[in-house]
């Protein structure tokens, strides 16, 4: 039984914007009528994917197979983001546009996932009442016997977030075989004025050590070399979990560590407020754990971080990044940045912008301000007009451009490792793969290689500013 990839591979990030069309292999275990064909797109985040992945798992197992071609499916499926209000409109809209077909064909199930489905609830069905089924991040396990109660009762709607988050990962359907993203808790505890998940995804709740490993070490045996933890503060990982003693992401790192075959961790994405000082010593210590951080700061200004509810203020950023820098030499440090939020000034602005100069990110996501209802902030004027917005989030980009370029330079001439995640999208002739530090690196591919899932080392020769342009070193391969 075989699934084809779903989720496509992506620059690394927390952030949401991408969408993905499914399509799969048939296979002699699943069942054959229309009924059993979903059709299903994936919007947002990692933490949006892989619950697709598991999504995808638990629908496999009751004999469904997907279709790339929505009019051969008999349910239709859309994980959603709610995080801007874009991303939000561009799913309801093909949501709307699905009108005629569920009229056409009564039989179709349309079902409205993840994030949005929590953010409005049953307002979908008064809206959309071709939907069939609404079901929140914390219910989707219970998909297939969702679909089953739409076809008898016509809608359905499951939405309890305080569910234990307890399931069994079968296999690895993440973006190759080699890379898996692996879940160690969901929802989060921060209270960010502009920021929709707390309502979307509930309060935190960490999965025990114990699971993350069990899951960790199956997938290596089924070939994996890179595991990329995810959580939405993935630092603040454990809070609640073994009464009595602190357990933190450290302990996480130092066990999956010690598992044969695994090369790389990651994980994404963090909060500034948890970067202990255990944490960034496990980082700094263990090799597997990779150079590279997550670490959104939002705004560069004080008054700014206030008014957002972030819980930092900028000397402790400030204090953190110089901790990791000092432990962790060759750190790759990203961050995220909103601009135009409520009351913005060019002051504040300023800061935000100076702030870059002197923090030198490797890559930083920048988001123009997006008011979301029943957020604190959306109390707030959303006084910033957009051109404003516009202006604030092109002068970042720039300036980000620049010095992710100078950085880039530093590399030329060095040999650095790189894991192999397939052809170049631009360039099929060359391999495209990236550094421990997660830069993304391009070099030929001789005739007949395959070495997808390899670390090779390669010389660089040129530097672009989101690209490493190189050639593989004779022998000096890594395995
Ligand atoms: N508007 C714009 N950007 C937002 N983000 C979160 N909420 C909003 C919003 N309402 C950004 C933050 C976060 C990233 C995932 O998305 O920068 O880190
Ligand atoms: Fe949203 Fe803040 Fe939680 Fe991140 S830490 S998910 S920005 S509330």
């Amino acid at each position: 039984m075989r699934w084809l990839p779903v989720i496509s591979p992506e620059p690394q990030r927390a952030a949401h914007g991408a969408t993905v069309a499914a399509s799969a292999a048939p296979s002699s275990e699943h069942r054959g009528g229309v009924e059993h064909r979903v059709y299903f797109e994936v919007f947002g985040c990692q933490m949006n994917k892989l619950d697709a992945e598991l999504m995808l798992g638990v629908l496999d197992e009751e004999g469904y197979r997907l279709t790339d071609d929505i009019k051969e499916a008999g349910v239709i499926l859309y994980n959603t983001c709610a995080i801007r209000e874009q991303a939000e409109n561009k799913v309801f809209s093909r949501v709307g546009s699905l009108r005629g077909l569920k009229e056409r064909r009564p039989d179709v199930v349309i079902g409205v996932l993840g994030c949005s489905a929590q953010n409005h609830r049953e307002s979908i069905f008064r809206r959309y009442p071709h939907v069939g089924v609404v079901c929140g991040p914390g219910e989707f396990l219970r998909l297939p016997e969702l679909i089953e109660e739409a076809r008898e009762k016509g809608q359905v709607a499951a939405l309890a977030l305080e569910t234990p988050i307890r399931f069994k990962r079968r296999r690895n359907l993440g973006p190759n075989r080699y890379q898996a993203f692996v879940s160690v808790m969901r929802g989060c505890d921060m209270a960010c004025t502009y920021c929709v998940v707390p309502r979307t995804r509930g309060p935190e709740v960490s999965r025990p050590v114990r699971e993350i490993v069990d899951e960790a070490r199956a997938l290596v045996d089924g070939g994996v070399r890179e595991i990329t933890l995810l959580g939405q503060t993935v630092n603040s990982y454990g809070k609640r979990l073994g009464p009595g003693r602190s357990i933190g992401l450290q302990h996480v790192f130092y066990e999956l560590n010690k598992i044969r075959g695994l090369e790389r961790i990651r994980f994404i994405t963090s909060h500034p407020r948890f970067m202990n000082p255990d944490l960034i010593d496990a980082m700094a210590d263990l090799e597997k754990v990779c150079e590279y951080l997550h670490l959104p700061v939002q705004s560069g200004a004080d008054s700014v971080l206030w008014r957002m509810r972030r819980s930092h203020k900028m000397d402790h950023y400030r204090r953190v990044v110089v901790a990791c820098r000092e432990r962790i030499p060759d750190l790759g440090l990203a961050t995220d940045i909103i601009v135009g939020f409520s009351g913005e000034t060019e002051d504040e602005f300023r800061q935000t912008y100076e702030l870059m100069k002197e923090m030198r990110y490797q890559s930083a996501f920048v988001f123009r301000y997006s008011e979301r209802a029943g957020t604190p902030a959306a109390a707030m004027p959303d006084d910033v007009p957009e051109e404003v917005k516009r202006e604030r989030n092109q002068l970042l980009l720039e300036l980000q451009k620049k010095i992710s370029l100078e950085l880039n330079q530093e590399s030329l001439g060095k040999v650095t490792e790189v894991l192999v995640e397939g052809r170049s999208k631009r360039d099929a002739s060359r391999w495209s793969g990236r550094t421990r530090q997660h830069r993304i690196v391009v070099f030929p591919a001789s005739e007949g290689e395959d070495l997808v899932g390899r670390l090779v080392s390669v010389r660089v020769t040129e530097a672009t500013p989101l690209t490493l342009i190189g050639v593989r070193q004779d022998g000096a391969g890594y395995s």
